[in-house]
């Protein structure tokens, strides 16, 4: 397959430093010091285009705020997946404009997931006249020059075009302090579940180029960075669209070799691409965590199918099987929706017999939300809010039980577990993620944050483990 050109050229980027150039230009003769607030909603993905997007701030001479009632601008960076997203989104906006009212001169931006949907911007346009500028995740590179054109026209500006996807590289970014760092390996999604709307607003699937990520991956872990997550909506297609015969596992194995301390994960893989050359590879390579994020959305063959998933009950507990085979002792986590269109009780409780049978370590759990626009939103759906609820409160009770369970069974254990902060409890003041991303609530001073150490657990509940280092 011809690799089609996706990468923004070079030239481009430059425009967009000039304008960076030209906004800090503006504001240093007003001697202004504008500060900025990012408030990212959402998924990963979403954290790190919100990381992206505070690099370019800063470029543009934005110091950073996490209080938007003391910032000269406020980006709102969407998520379009549920609809109690879209919700607390409006809700923001609606307090913010409140606060424009005080302060006329507040820029406020929505970008994200939410801009890029028609129905959306249109409501801005129409119903929130005091929001500047309205940017979909297609446009964040441009974020400079959109910035320009709001402080040069004072009008209102909205890049919205639903464009093939880019890949822009070398855009700055601002991590987050600590241990933890994401790296996007691909964008977008062509997958289309019946249900979802992230292929509709995050475009095609493009797969960044090996190097790249290499680069990035070795960059992170000379500076420190521990816990590393490669990100995309379905790693396990990451290289198709290079047409070089790399995929996801070559990528694992070649991160693998960069040396030092440090431990790599990723989210988040489809068992319709999830091989057993991707297991093998995670089961040898010494970086990767023996963790693993599954999502099976479904129990239940016809809900499956339904939902466009592409793979079966069967099919599914074939490849949990493999998994766990070469690397005993495996972490694994999914996603689950109770509710789709047209599903039954018993389909419901297929899907807890499978977290039963399965023994998932944790779970994000969803009620179905009809996204306007997806096929399954069409699809009639005559269970009510309340069965769903109690079939969902049966979902929950199962998995809290077997987290319980499969957390107690570390007690006495003695595992190899990542500082990688403060908490509030005194007396545990620690946190800590084990290889496998449990939470482990540490005794211990602050010294050990950032470091590898070994605890022994001392105890556990359905939510952490408690310990202490030896
Ligand atoms: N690309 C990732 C997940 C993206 S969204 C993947 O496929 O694993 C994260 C989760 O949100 C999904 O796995 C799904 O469980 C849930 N989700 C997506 N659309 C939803 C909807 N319309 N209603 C409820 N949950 C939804
Ligand atoms: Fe949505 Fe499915 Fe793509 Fe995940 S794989 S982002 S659930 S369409
Ligand atoms: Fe939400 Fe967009 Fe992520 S819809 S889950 S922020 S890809």
């Amino acid at each position: 397959m011809e690799r089609k050109q996706v990468l923004v050229p070079e030239a481009d980027l430059a425009r967009q430093r000039d304008f960076e150039e030209k906004i800090k230009a503006m504001f240093a003769g007003r001697q202004a010091h504008p500060v900025a607030c990012v408030d990212t909603f959402g998924c990963q993905q979403n954290v790190a285009d919100g990381q992206k997007l505070m690099g370019m701030l800063q470029d543009c001479g934005f110091t950073l705020t996490e209080e938007p009632a003391q910032a000269d601008l406020v980006i709102l960076n969407t998520c379009a997946v549920r609809e109690h997203a879209e919700d607390r989104v409006f809700g923001n906006l609606g307090a913010l404009t409140h606060a424009k009212k005080e302060n006329p001169e507040m820029v406020i931006a929505l970008c994200g997931c939410m801009a890029q949907e028609s129905r959306v911007s249109e409501r801005i346009k129409k119903s929130y006249p005091l929001v500047n500028l309205v940017f979909g995740p297609h446009a964040l590179w441009k974020f400079p020059e959109l910035l320009w054109q709001v402080y040069e026209s004072r009008k209102r500006v909205f890049s919205v075009d639903d464009e093939h996807g880019t890949i822009a590289e070398g855009i700055p970014v601002v991590r987050e302090k600590g241990v933890k760092a994401w790296v996007s390996i691909m964008y977008g999604c062509n997958n289309f579940c019946a249900y979802c709307i992230v292929p509709y607003v995050r475009g095609r699937e493009r797969s960044r180029d090996p190097q790249c990520v290499l680069r990035e991956v070795r960059e992170l872990v000379e500076a420190g960075y521990k816990d590393i997550t490669l990100l995309g909506q379905n790693v396990n297609s990451y290289g198709n669209d290079l047409g070089i015969g790399y995929d996801f596992a070559d990528l694992l194995a070649d991160v693998d070799k960069i040396p030092g301390e440090y431990l790599i994960r990723f989210i988040s893989s489809h068992p319709k691409d999830a091989t057993k050359k991707l297991f093998d590879t995670m089961a040898r390579c010494p970086h990767v965590a023996k963790q693993l994020h599954l999502p099976v959305q479904s129990g239940n063959d016809r809900v499956l199918k339904e939902m466009n998933r592409r793979y079966t009950r069967e099919k599914y507990l074939e490849l949990i099987n493999y998994a766990k085979s070469v690397m005993p002792g495996l972490v694994m986590t999914s996603d689950i929706i109770i509710g789709f269109p047209g599903e039954t009780e018993e389909e419901a409780m297929d899907t807890v017999s499978l977290v039963e049978e399965v023994g998932f370590d944790a779970l994000f759990t969803f009620i179905y939300s009809p996204r306007p626009g997806t096929k399954a939103a069409e699809m009639p759906d005559p269970a009510t809010r309340a069965e769903k609820q109690k079939w969902f409160d049966k979902l929950l009770e199962t998995q809290n039980a077997m987290s319980a369970k499969l957390h107690a069974a570390y007690i006495g254990k003695t595992v190899r577990a990542l500082v990688d902060g403060e908490s509030d409890d005194p007396a545990f003041p620690l946190t800590a993620r084990t290889e496998g991303n449990r939470l482990v609530r540490l005794k211990g001073d602050k010294a050990l944050i950032g470091q590898f150490i070994d605890v022994r657990i001392t105890d556990s509940n359905t939510w952490a483990l408690y310990g202490e280092p030896v």
